[in-house]
């Protein structure tokens, strides 16, 4: 006897780990894909194909949508709106936190229980301890999905906005770009002496490593709202940073990675703040609307 009716709507490389491993879990799964082809595999491995949309939402209770963007999950799932009505929509497919607050304002016009998700794994780590989803929206849809949800990997739930587990995903994201950069800086800079990328990178590894819990001490001075610990300052700040900008182009390579830091340094500084605690940044990445 199948757990239940599942239907997941997408298969690329994302989509295709999610229905195999839902599948594998004991779901009867129905698959819907652009492209038909991609779904003979599945079928193959015991899954269903459906020739359309609506199709394929009239087959499951739950209907997950692992297509590319907000754009192509609108013109699917819009014409479909009356088949879906009733039904669990999980929609994992990576979209700002207004789109996400978007589809949910759509989804209840049309009495569809909407929950929208954040992957936080690449395909291959679907199914496994290390994957983290993030979900938010109606609480109700992540209860009833729950079981399917956590065969898919940790699954936690981040509240009733629809747009937070988009919002997180985004957050972590801009962490993780911002820190990466760093690496093909410090690359750059080390190849002009000779380094190769993997000597630098091993170095970059090790130093973060070291660096990491600096996090929590800057988290503690935003948290604490006064900027004036007495540690690292704007002015000290300004200094380092400027070194950094005059070693890249000594050796020849751009220092636009860290040009846009010093700016917001000069910035605090000219409003009177080089004393404060460096992380006083943060004040000058918020847009006053
Ligand atoms: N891959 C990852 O590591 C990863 C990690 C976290 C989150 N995600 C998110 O998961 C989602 C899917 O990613 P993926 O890795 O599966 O991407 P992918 O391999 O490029 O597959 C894209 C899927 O979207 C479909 N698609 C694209 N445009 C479409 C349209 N206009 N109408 C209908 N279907 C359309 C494709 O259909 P066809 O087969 O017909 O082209 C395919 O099923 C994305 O939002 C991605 O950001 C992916």
């Amino acid at each position: 006897m199948p757990k239940g009716n599942l239907t997941v709507l997408g298969l690329g490389a994302m989509g295709s780990a999610v229905a195999t491993r839902l599948r594998e879990a004991g779901y009867a799964v129905t698959v819907w894909n652009r492209t038909a082809a991609k779904a003979e595999p599945h079928v193959a491995a015991g899954a269903t194909a459906a020739a359309t949309v609506a199709e394929a939402a009239d087959a499951g209770d739950v209907v997950f949508v692992v297509l590319l963007d907000h754009a192509s999950v609108r013109e699917h799932l819009d014409p479909a709106a009356d088949r879906l009505r009733g039904k669990d929509v999980v929609n994992l497919t990576t979209t700002t936190p207004n789109q996400s607050r978007e589809t949910a304002a759509w989804a209840a016009e049309h009495g569809i229980a909407y929950l929208d998700g954040a992957i936080m794994a690449v395909p291959d780590m679907i199914g496994t301890p290390g994957a983290r989803l993030l979900y938010s929206g109606a609480e109700n849809a992540y209860a009833i999905a729950r079981p399917a949800l956590e065969t898919l990997g940790g699954a936690e739930f981040t509240g009733a906005d629809p747009g937070v587990a988009s919002l997180k995903d985004m957050a972590l994201l801009a962490a993780m770009d911002l820190m990466l950069l760093g690496y093909l800086q410090a690359i750059a800079m080390m190849r002009t002496a000779g380094a190769t990328a993997a000597d630098t990178a091993a170095e970059v590894e090790d130093w973060l490593a070291a660096m990491l819990p600096y996090g929590k001490e800057i988290a503690a001075i935003v948290d604490g709202g006064t900027y004036d610990t007495g540690g690292q300052n704007v002015d000290f700040d300004r200094a380092g940073i400027g070194s950094l900008i005059t070693a890249s182009r000594e050796q020849g390579v751009s220092a636009v990675l860290l040009e846009p830091h010093r700016k917001l340094l000069d910035e605090l500084a000219a409003a009177g703040h080089g004393a404060s605690d460096w992380p006083r940044i943060i004040d000058r990445l918020t847009i006053t609307r």
